[in-house]
Parts: C-alpha cells; structure tokens; sequence
C-alpha cells in the first residue's frame, strides 16, 4: 500500500426522520442562507417543507435559487454567485441530487473571489476559501455529499469539466434514505451505475494494481449495490434497500475507496462527461454505455484484474483468466441492460460521426486530470467499442 493521508471532514447525519435537524445544523455557520434546489421533485415530495421549516425554526433568513438542471450550467452557477454576493450569504445549503450540490459548491467557491469562476474548472485559478457548503441529499449516485468534488457544464463552449478541493467538502450532509422514495426507476438505476462507476475507477485505474483490503471492499460495495438496486427495482419504498444503496454510494467516492492506492486515473468519466456534456443524457447513462467499452478496450491489458472482478463479484470461477475477464465483462453489461440502462452509443441517440467531436472534448478533460496515456487514438477506440 503507498502512504496516505485520509481527512475527510463532512458530518454525516444518516437516517429516517432527520431532515429537521437541517436548521440548528446550517445555523452554526450563519444567519443568511443561499438554498439552493432543482427543477422541483423536493416541492413534490415534501422535502422543500420539511427543509424550510427547519430552517425557519432556527430563525435562519433564506434566499432561494431554484431551477438547477441536471447536468448542471454554469449561468446558473454565476445566478447562484450573484445572489450569494447580494445578500451577504453565510451558508449555501443545497437539497438535491449531485447536480445541486456541484452547483452548491461551485457558488460557495466563486462568492468569495472577484475572478471568473470557470477558471477553477480550467485548473487556472485554485480554490482557497469557498463558503461552508451543507447538504440535504435526495438521490444516492454522486458522492457529492461527502467529497470536494464539482462538474459543471459552460454551456457556451459546452465543457463539461470537474474540479475539486477539500475545502468543498460539505460542512454537513444529510442522509435520509426515505427521501429517495420518490426517486424513479431510471435515475435509480443510474445512480448505481455512477457509484458502481467511481467503485471501478479506482479498482481498475490506481496505480497500486492489487490491495487485499481496498479490492475487497469495492468489490463489496459493487455486490450491495447491485443487489439493492435490483430490490429497488421491485419496491422503490424498501427501505433497507434504499439505505444500503445511499450509503454505498457515499463510501465509493469520500476518499475511503482510494486510501492507498496512490494516483488513481477517472477515463471512464473523462470519457463520459463528453457524451453528458453534448447530448445532456444522465451522467449514469452515459456510464452504462462506457464502461462496458473501456472494459473491453482494456481486456488485455487487465486480463487479471478483470478475471478477479468476474470471480469475486459475479462468482465466474471455471475457465482461463482470459475467458472469465470477458464473461464477467458480459455480465456487468447485461446487468446495465436489465436496470434499463442503455449499454451502447445509439441507445442515446448517438451518432458515431460526432466520435471525434466526443473525443477532442474529452482530451480537454484528460490534459487538466494529467492523463497522459489517453490519446486521440485511444479515446476514439473505446468510443468506437462502445458503437
Ligand atoms: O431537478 P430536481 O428536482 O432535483 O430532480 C432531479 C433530476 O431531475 C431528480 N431527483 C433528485 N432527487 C429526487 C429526484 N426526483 C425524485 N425524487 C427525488 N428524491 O433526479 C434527476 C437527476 O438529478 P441529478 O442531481 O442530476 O443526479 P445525480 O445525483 O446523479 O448528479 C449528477 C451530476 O453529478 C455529477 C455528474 O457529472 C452530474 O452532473 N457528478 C458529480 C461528482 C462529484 N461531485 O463528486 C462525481 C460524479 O462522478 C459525477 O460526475
Ligand atoms: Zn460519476
């Protein structure tokens, strides 16, 4: 195991009936609150009133931004900035899914900084006193919640790009999985695949190619969610299921998954965010159609550590390493089908002329992440499996 440092400093308030305690949690960082929200299912499921009431009990004063889209754009970002700047915000508190927590954090970063605030998405400017950040999490995928992360799309250049620091980490969040009843099918779905998605960025692309712990605990982690989303699929109230799954997805990308492991690459996302950034389809969709690809772009080059995956997480254990690579391969995708996820470009509409458009935005994203290995040619081959 190389060395390292695991400071991870959002408290995470897990649980069934603990969005009230939103209000005395926000107000321990100020008086003036940016809650900031998206395209309305928090004022359909109630979570909007159980959230302001809480806040209004702590005698908190609120200003609201609302119509954060998934995907979400950077003019709603500078709106966010605008606001944060003209009321003296304290706080920002976002109620959402990941695109409402990037957007959150992305606020908090530019509020305090004269400058453009896409340079932090260029890696020309870093991010050195963002305002707190608490969240109130409504669909588990992103792993927002509980890391430094944000991915924000310029809809003017349509970039789609991630950028992070620690000081973005979250002060709070809360997680309460009833609040993910209401989430459908397909974005259920698609939050698994993300989270299984960050589970085999790290499995596949760390510089360390093998730890017993780590390995095991992602390839745990990929089992459980597989099969709560399975159960979700047949129950979307089940309670335990969608508690299992919120906190898996959490685990897979709050820095506990990549202890040791060194420099670890994200291509799978690299890739992806061009396919969500040109064509605006779920970040988890856009997965499901990737990894397969790059799995089998990668067969030969993690022929062993894609025949311990089919082992461990598909119970794949006759044949060569070569033949259990390829069948376990076979079925995570079969398994991307079954949640109806699509598996190939033309699933979504995807032309395999715009492969080159995909791919120059793509190396944007590989230059800024210092992917070095991941040229033209290569983009354009997954690209092309994945046809
Ligand atoms: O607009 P609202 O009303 O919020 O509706 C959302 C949206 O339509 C809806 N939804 C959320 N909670 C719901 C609900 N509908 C019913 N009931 C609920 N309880 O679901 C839709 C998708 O929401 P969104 O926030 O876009 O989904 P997700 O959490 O998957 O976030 C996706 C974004 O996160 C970024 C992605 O690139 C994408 O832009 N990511 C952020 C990461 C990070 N910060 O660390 C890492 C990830 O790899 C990812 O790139
Ligand atoms: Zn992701």
């Amino acid at each position: 195991m190389y060395n390292f440092v695991l400071e991870n400093p959002t408290k995470i308030i897990f649980g069934q009936d603990t969005i009230k305690q939103i209000g005395p949690e926000v107000s321990l960082f100020g008086k003036n609150v940016l809650l900031v929200y998206g395209s309305g299912s928090i004022v359909r499921n109630g979570i909007y009133d159980r959230v302001t009431a809480s806040l209004g009990d702590a005698c908190l004063h609120v200003t609201e931004l609302n119509g954060i889209r998934s995907n979400p754009l950077l003019s709603d970002v500078r709106r966010g900035i605008d606001l944060a700047k003209n009321h003296s915000v304290d706080v920002v508190l976002a109620v959402g899914g990941g695109s409402v927590i990037d957007s959150a954090k992305a606020i908090a970063a530019g509020a305090v900084v004269d400058h453009n605030v896409w340079q932090f998405f260029r890696g020309k400017k870093g991010i050195t006193n963002p305002l707190p950040v608490c969240t109130v999490l409504t669909l588990a995928a992103s792993g927002s919640e509980m890391n430094g992360g944000m991915v924000i799309t310029n809809e003017q250049t349509s970039a789609k790009l991630g950028t992070g620091n620690k000081k973005l980490c979250p002060k709070v969040s809360i997680l309460d999985p009833t609040a993910t009843f209401s989430v459908p099918a397909n974005y259920t779905a698609y939050g698994a695949v993300d989270a299984i998605a960050h589970c085999l960025e790290f499995y596949f692309n760390a510089q360390l190619v093998n730890s017993p712990v780590q390995d095991r605990f992602i390839e745990g982690l990929i089992i459980n969610i597989i099969e709560a989303c399975n159960t979700l699929m047949l129950e979307p109230d089940n309670y335990e299921a969608r508690a299992n799954i919120m906190w898996c997805a959490t685990m897979a990308l709050n820095g506990w998954t990549a202890a040791g492991l060194g420099m670890v690459g994200f291509p799978m996302h690299m890739i992806e965010h061009s396919l969500s950034a040109y064509y605006d389809i779920a970040h988890g969709a856009g997965l499901s159609i990737i990894i397969p690809a790059w799995m089998r772009w990668a067969q030969n080059s993690h022929t062993k550590k894609l025949a311990q995956f089919a082992e461990r997480v598909f119970q794949i254990h006759t044949g060569t390493s070569g033949s259990k690579a390829a069948t376990g391969i076979e079925r995570l995708t079969d398994w991307f089908a079954t949640v109806h996820c699509p598996i190939k470009l033309s699933h979504c509409s995807i032309d395999t002329n715009d492969i080159t458009k995909l791919t120059e935005h793509s190396l944007i994203q590989a230059k800024i992440w210092r992917l070095k290995e991941y040229n033209p040619e290569i983009i354009e081959e997954i690209l092309s499996l994945a046809s």
